[in-house]
């Protein structure tokens, strides 16, 4: 090959890859449309899992519990709550986790509270800053 060869075919490559390029940002870009595959896919794609440090029990309650539990949304106990939480920590730690990872009440406290990327022991320690915060020792 020549040289004013080798240029043009070597622009014709950057050409193809700058097209490639842009298409797949355009794809990323473009919302799936509802009712198709694409966006039943869209929705139920589990989360990014999360790379940070750990997050403290307070971070996690901030982040996703407080939603609920800072009001007592259809009975979510509140944090500063002993007699709810009291009646709650009886049941040990075990159960109250099992309902945290599970969801509870059909999903009236949903599965891992909301917090799709946390982990148990993330959430478990969400559970004892609640449990702090109302004076009731962190049960076994
Ligand atoms: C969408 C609302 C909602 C969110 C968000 C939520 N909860 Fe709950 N949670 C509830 C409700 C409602 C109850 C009370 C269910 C009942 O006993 O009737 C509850 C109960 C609980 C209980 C007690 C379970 C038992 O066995 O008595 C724990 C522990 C708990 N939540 C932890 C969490 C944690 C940790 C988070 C955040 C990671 C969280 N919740 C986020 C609504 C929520």
């Amino acid at each position: 090959m020549d040289t004013k060869k080798k240029t043009v075919f070597a622009i014709f490559i950057l050409g193809t890859a700058m097209n490639v390029f842009a298409a797949s940002g355009e794809t990323a870009k473009k919302p799936p449309v509802e009712g198709t595959q694409g966006y039943r896919d869209e929705i139920n794609r589990p989360p990014e899992p999360y790379k940070g440090p750990p997050r403290t029990g307070k971070q996690v309650y901030t982040y996703r519990c407080a939603a609920c539990h800072d009001r007592t949304t259809q009975g979510a106990p509140m944090p500063g709550d002993d007699i709810e939480w009291g009646m709650r920590a009886n049941k040990g730690m075990d159960v109250l986790m099992g309902h945290v990872i599970n969801g509870y009440k059909q999903g009236l406290m949903p599965v891992r509270g909301g917090c799709l990327n946390c982990s148990d022991a993330e959430l478990k320690g969400a559970v004892a800053y609640m449990l702090r915060e109302s004076n009731v020792q962190v049960p076994k």
